[in-house]
């Protein structure tokens, strides 16, 4: 038997039926904020391609705190039997499936944010930072909404059907600028020692905890780092993940890096590229503490380095996101026998200018439209250029076309 396709235990006795993870990726398939039945059918499709689990997009927990146009958002229950529908269709065929929950924090684009909120008023650097507005700092009472806010979208997904919730810690969004020592400047509980740092994460997992059943599953996504100097610290990360296991958290997800250094795209240096698996050397250092299920996500193609990591004992789970947007049944071809590996294409435009500014931009709405077309029951298109995905950012969102996708 192919070691992938082991079952795995989480503590609250759920079993996932084998060791391939679908990551997030946000979708963005219909216009507007609602989760359209195009949600069911892309889920849908997963579902019976094979996953033991399937983590939807970024679901937001505030309308007017969006990463995207089109992202989900969930305040309350005027969705629900839509929810349903996708909750339905995702946990069909045995599928574990987790309603990722976020708060894009600055992360917000200019034009969908014009003050963002954020631990500190500290603006993004680097190359994005003119697609962001320089954010103002939460109040004491704002943090303990959101707190609440994250809680009931836990609530509602459950209520809807899903099998849990996995809070997006990693990245650069809200919580993960809160752990950042660069981002979170605050000289209050919620800023400062590492202990402070975590509380906002911490007290999420409570409060979700709280407001749901005791099966209910509720993961984490954590950076294993930022990538940043002065950032976020793998060791940091490793007592993250020791406090929350400790808390009762079901299940960790690791990725790293945020829009400035946004190593969950692309790895972090060329060796690690060839070794598939980003963040297996994190894995390592985290292994001991981490007596939960623990998936690592990020650059893994071939079976080979799948199979040969969960062999290792480091991970008990591959996590994989932009192969489901090509081949959204590849867990059943593995266990069929017919998958080797996969070449994800990176589109470029071609035009160094354009591509610096807009590359990755397009990259994202590139599988964004191939979860679009299996949202319409059709293939996906690999050879989809990358000059006819940036003409349609333009027709469906002319000037917000230039806005900064998410990761
Ligand atoms: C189109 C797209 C959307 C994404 N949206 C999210 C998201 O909503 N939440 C998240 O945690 N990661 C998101 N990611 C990052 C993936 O989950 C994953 O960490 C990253 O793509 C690396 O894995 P891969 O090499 O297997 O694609 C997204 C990635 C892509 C390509």
């Amino acid at each position: 038997m192919n070691n992938l396709n082991q079952p795995l235990s989480l503590k609250n006795g759920k079993v996932i039926k084998n060791r391939i993870f679908k990551g997030a990726m946000s979708e963005q398939i219909t216009k507007g904020n609602r989760p359209d039945l195009a949600y069911a059918e892309l889920y849908g499709a997963w579902a019976n391609g094979g996953a033991g689990v399937l983590v939807t997009g970024n679901v937001m927990v505030d309308y007017t705190a969006l990463g995207s146009a089109d992202d989900v958002v969930i305040e309350d229950e005027r969705d629900l039997d839509l929810l349903k529908a996708w909750a339905k269709a995702g946990t069909a065929n045995d599928t574990v499936l987790l309603m990722q929950i976020n708060h894009p924090g600055k992360q917000s684009p200019k034009d969908l944010s014009p003050v963002p909120v954020a631990p500190s008023s500290v603006a993004l650097g680097g190359a994005v930072a003119g697609f962001f507005n320089k954010p103002r700092a939460l109040s004491e009472n704002e943090i303990l909404d959101l707190i609440k806010r994250f809680a009931k979208a836990a609530h509602v997904a459950e209520k809807a059907g899903f099998s849990g919730v996995q809070i997006h810690a990693a990245h650069g969004y809200l919580i993960s600028q809160f752990l950042s020592p660069i981002h979170n400047v605050r000289d209050d509980k919620w800023g400062g020692s590492l202990e402070n740092r975590m509380r906002f994460l911490v007290e999420v997992y409570r409060a979700m905890r709280a407001a749901t059943s005791s099966d209910f599953i509720i993961a984490v996504k954590l950076n294993s780092a930022d990538f940043q100097k002065g950032g976020f610290s793998e060791e940091e990360s490793v007592q993250v993940v020791e406090c929350l296991v400790k808390e009762g958290i079901d299940l960790v997800e690791i990725s790293g890096g945020n829009y400035e250094a946004p190593a969950m795209l692309d790895g972090v240096k060329e060796s690690t590229k060839k070794r598939e698996a980003y963040f297996l050397d994190y894995a390592q250092k985290v292994r001991s503490v981490c007596t939960v299920p623990l998936v690592i996500t990020g650059g893994f193609r071939s079976q080979t380095a799948m199979s040969e990591a969960v062999a290792s004992g480091v991970l008990d789970m591959v996590g994989l996101a932009k192969p489901f947007a090509l081949l959204p049944d590849l867990p059943n071809r593995i266990f069929g026998g017919t998958y080797q590996t996969l070449t994800t294409p990176q589109p470029r435009l071609g035009v160094a200018k354009l591509d610096k500014m807009l590359g990755s931009m397009v990259e994202m709405n590139w599988y964004m439209h191939q979860m679009k077309l299996i949202s319409q029951g059709k293939q996906p298109n690999p050879n989809k250029s990358a000059w006819g995905i940036f003409f349609a950012m333009l027709v469906a969102q002319g000037k917000g076309a230039f806005r900064r996708e998410r990761a």
